[in-house]
Order: structure tokens, then sequence, then C-alpha cells
């Protein structure tokens, strides 16, 4: 960031692109976000030692696993839809009741904890921090729903903040043998307190899986989304075919970090001031 400052370079930083429908096409965190859902549900499947789907056959039923999808934002979404798509039955829990219709059109079931709360969505459409006490409740109530999981699929996130823990070690204790979490949430310390980035946790039974970076198992397909956001974006920052930034446009001002020889915005600003302290 100093080198940029120093350099009078321009540069921008796309995952802090605005959550607003005009900039849908050029959101690289929705692009990833979309792979990884669906590769983290592959991965359930294929690490769970039974099948997803109901089936009947001459010698006796097979009941459909059971997923518990925790976090339905985009990555979540997309989790829940692949899930469904191999014969699970899901379920999902997320802080924004907003996202209840969701989950429900995806043919999930939406667990109430009593947290849900319009109060916990800031204006960019991400979730807040639970105080400690909805937290508890939290706990209590997913505590009896992450017993009956065959599949925990988490992707719970705040930004800027530690990935919210929903999944305590007495919960995965509770679990049956054979059990998979997947914690899509390990880059930011992990949904479930066991949760090692990149590695594969055995806690008695229960495989927690914690990968950092699932759209690199998909690279065609990521570069492609990515390449597209990447030149939506650009394309914005032309006017006539020159390059004119207008720092009235939020797709602008939210992503530029540093511009004209000084650090854009507040965050930026306190980033530099923290690294030269
Ligand atoms: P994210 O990756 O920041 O978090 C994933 C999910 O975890 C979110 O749905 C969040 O509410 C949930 N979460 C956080 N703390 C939790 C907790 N303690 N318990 C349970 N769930 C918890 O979210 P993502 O996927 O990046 O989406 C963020 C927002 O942006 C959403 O409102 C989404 O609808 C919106 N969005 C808007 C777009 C646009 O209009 N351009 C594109 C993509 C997303």
């Amino acid at each position: 960031m100093r080198a940029l400052v120093d350099g009078g370079i321009t540069a921008f930083r796309l995952e802090a692109m605005p959550r607003i429908s005009r900039a849908q096409d050029m959101d690289v965190l929705s692009s990833m976000a979309t792979l990884a859902g669906y590769h983290a549900a592959v991965m359930a499947a294929f690490r769970l030692p039974r099948i997803f789907p109901l089936m009947m056959t001459a010698a006796g039923t097979m009941t459909p696993a059971r997923a518990l999808i925790l976090g339905a934002g985009v990555a979540g979404l997309q989790a829940i839809a692949t899930c469904r798509r191999l014969g699970a039955v899901v379920e999902a829990f997320d802080v924004r009741p907003a996202v209840r219709d969701q989950v429900e059109s995806l043919g999930a079931r939406f667990v109430e904890t009593g947290v849900e709360s319009e109060t916990q969505q800031d204006t960019g459409g991400y979730a807040r921090e639970l105080e400690a006490d909805a937290q508890a409740r939290q706990h209590q109530v997913l505590a009896e729903h992450v017993k009956e999981s065959d599949v925990v699929i988490s992707t719970a996130q705040i930004p800027n903040r530690k990935a919210p823990v929903l999944v305590t070690a007495d919960m995965v204790a509770s679990m049956r043998t054979g059990s998979v979490i997947v914690d899509l949430a390990a880059p930011g310390g992990g949904n479930c307190e066991l949760t090692r980035p990149d590695e594969e946790v055995d806690a008695n039974g229960v495989l927690i899986l914690g990968p950092t970076n699932l759209p690199a198992a998909i690279p065609g397909q990521a570069s492609q989304l990515y390449s597209h956001n990447a030149t939506r974006f650009l394309s914005q920052l032309l006017k006539d075919g020159q390059v004119q930034l207008d720092f009235d446009d939020v797709v602008i001002s939210q992503t530029c970090i540093t511009h004209d020889g000084k650090p854009m915005g507040e965050q930026i600003e306190a980033l530099l001031q923290g690294a030269s302290a």
C-alpha cells in the first residue's frame, strides 16, 4: 500500500465492490462464493460415508442424508441448492431474516433461533456481530440441529471481523461418527471451534474440513467469472475511450484504495498508519 501511495499509483480492490444491483456483474466475491458453495457441497457428499438421496431398493430403503447450512449468503445458498439437487434433506440458518424466503424457495427449511433480526444486517447488506447473550441462545438451538445432521456446511462471515463460532467442540462431539463438516469460514478463523485451515481434522470420527481456496479447484470457470467481473469494472473507468474516474460513483469510490499519492478512505488510512506505527 505504501509503495502504491509513494508511486502515485491509482489502485482498486475488487473485494470492496458495493453489494448493489448495478454492481452485480462486477461482484468478484459473489463469483468466487458461488463456486465455493457448490464445491463444498460436492466435497461433503464425496467424503460422507453414506449417500445423499432417499433410495428405495429391493434390498431396503435408504433414508436421505441431513445437511445443515450455516450462513445463507451467496456461498450458503449455492450449497443449499447443490445439496438439494443431490437429494439431501436441508436445513439452513442465518442471522439475516431477509434470507428466509430464499432458503425456502430452494426447498430447505429455515431454522429459527430467535436471534434473527433486521438489525443484524448493515446498510451494505452484510451481517453484524451478535451480542454475547444472542450468541448463547443461537448455540442452544443450533446444538440440537447440528447433532441430527450428517453434513454441516458453514459459511458465516462478518466483514473485517473474526468469523463467528457457530459449532462448538461439544456440538461436534454430539454428531454421529462419519459426519462431515465443511467450514468455508476457515480463512477468518472458522465457524467450527475445531477447524484448522487447509487441514483435515478427525474429531472422534467426525471429519472437519477447512478449505481456504475452493474456487482454485475449479480454475477455468473461476477465471472465466473473474475476468468477466474485472472487464465490466474496467469499462466503468472509461468515458469516451479515456480513463475518467468519477468519485461520486460508489463503484469507484468504494473500491479505490490509492489515488494521486494518497490513501483513499479512512480504513486504508488507518491501515497505513497502523503499519508505520
Ligand atoms: P458473507 O460471506 O459476508 O456471509 C455469509 C452469510 O453468513 C451471510 O448471509 C451472513 O448474514 C451470515 N452470517 C453472519 N454471521 C452469522 C451468524 N452468527 N449466524 C448465522 N449466519 C451468519 O455474505 P455474502 O454471501 O457475501 O452476502 C452478503 C450480502 O450481500 C447479502 O445480503 C447478499 O444478499 C448481498 N449480495 C448482494 C449482491 C449485489 O446486489 N450485488 C451480490 C451478492 C450478495
